[in-house]
This record gives structure tokens, C-alpha cells and sequence, in this order.
């Protein structure tokens, strides 16, 4: 009998491009799943791309909650309504609440640019250079109510260069980022992690 497809869930707020990755993954059979929803708090590049696929896009917008709370619960709804086995973060700049958190144990993933616990928040390619770091890179992690804190599944690293902007630094990582998500994504459903 055939296994049930993984379902995944995406969730992000800009142009979308490690969504795009993890999608050809998908397409080249990389990746034994398929994603059955993207969801954005905008209306973002990632919305339009994921309609040319022909996937499911919704956006939800902020303004018509009344708290972040009940915000993250519309998101799990709909998530659930699609019977979602992993949520996978793309560039989502909300922090998720402990409701959606808990609504899906150990099944909620992010992808971060820098090799974690360093640089955790925001602009962590820029954290990096001012650190003097001659290495960076990306982590994919499980997420937990902390901030960048759950669980490390995989990293790569990136050298920093000398010259290095936070532009050019940025662009670097974001070649292995897209690699790392999508091989990160199929081991997990894999169970080899
Ligand atoms: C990526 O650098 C990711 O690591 C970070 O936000 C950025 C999203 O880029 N969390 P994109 O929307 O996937 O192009």
C-alpha cells in the first residue's frame, strides 16, 4: 500500500526564494512531499510565485486580528484544514506564539542565516561582520518558544571574505541555504536525523 505524501505547510513574508528552491526540489523529486499550502502575512513576491506553481496561497492579514494570538490561531486553522505534517518557516519575520508552537510538536521548521547559537535575531550576516568571524553559514533548526534556540538539524558553513558587505555575505550564504533547507527537509521526513 502506498504511504500517505507528507504534507508541508509554508509560511513566509518576502521574495520567497528558499520556498522556490524547496518547490523544484519537490519538482525533481527531491524531495518525497508535497506542499499543500503557503501562507504569508504579506502580500509578498512568495504568494505570487507560489500561485504560478499553481499552489495554494493565502494571505492572512495582521491587521484583521486582534492579537498575536489570535492571528497564530487562524494560521494553525488553516494549516490543519490542510492537514499539514510539517510547517516549514521561509523568511517569516513574525515570532511564532507558544499556541502555534504547540500545535505542532517537533514539526516546525526554520531556516537561519548564520551557524547558530551565534548571531541569533535579526541581520545576522551584519552580526557577523561586525564580529569578525571568519566563518558564517546557515542552520536549519526546529522551532521552540526561544528565539533561534530549538534543536540544530543540519549547518553549513561560508567563509567570510575580506571586503565582504552585508549584501555580499548575505548572497553567499543563501546559495548553501537553499541546498541545506531542501536536503535538511528530505532527511527529516526520511527519519535520518
Ligand atoms: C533567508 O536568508 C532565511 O535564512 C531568513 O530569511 C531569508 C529569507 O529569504 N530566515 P527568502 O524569502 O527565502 O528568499
Amino acid at each position: 500500500m502506498a504511504s500517505k505524501r507528507i504534507k508541508l505547510g509554508v509560511l513566509g513574508s518576502g521574495r520567497g526564494s528558499n520556498f522556490i528552491a524547496i518547490q523544484n526540489s519537490i519538482l525533481n523529486n527531491a524531495i518525497d512531499a508535497e506542499i499543500a499550502v503557503v501562507i504569508s502575512n504579506k502580500k509578498s513576491k512568495m504568494l505570487e510565485k507560489a500561485s504560478e506553481y499553481g499552489l495554494e496561497s493565502v494571505y492572512v492579514n495582521p491587521k484583521d486580528s486582534d492579537n498575536k494570538e489570535s492571528y497564530d490561531l487562524k494560521l494553525v486553522q488553516i494549516l490543519k484544514e490542510h492537514d499539514i505534517d510539517i510547517v516549514i518557516l521561509a523568511g517569516y519575520m513574525k515570532i511564532l506564539t507558544n499556541g502555534f508552537i504547540e500545535a505542532f510538536p517537533g514539526r516546525i521548521m526554520n531556516i537561519h542565516p548564520s551557524l547558530l547559537p551565534s548571531f541569533r535575531g535579526l541581520h545576522p550576516q551584519q552580526q557577523a561582520l561586525d564580529s569578525g568571524v571568519k566563518f558564517s553559514g546557515c542552520t536549519v533548526h526546529l522551532v521552540i518558544p526561544e528565539l533561534d534556540a530549538g534543536p540544530i538539524l543540519s549547518q553549513h558553513v561560508v567563509p567570510v571574505l575580506a571586503g565582504d558587505d552585508e549584501d555580499a555575505l548575505s548572497a553567499r550564504i543563501l546559495v548553501e541555504e537553499h541546498k541545506l533547507y531542501s536536503g535538511t527537509i528530505q532527511s527529516f521526513i526520511k527519519n535520518k536525523l
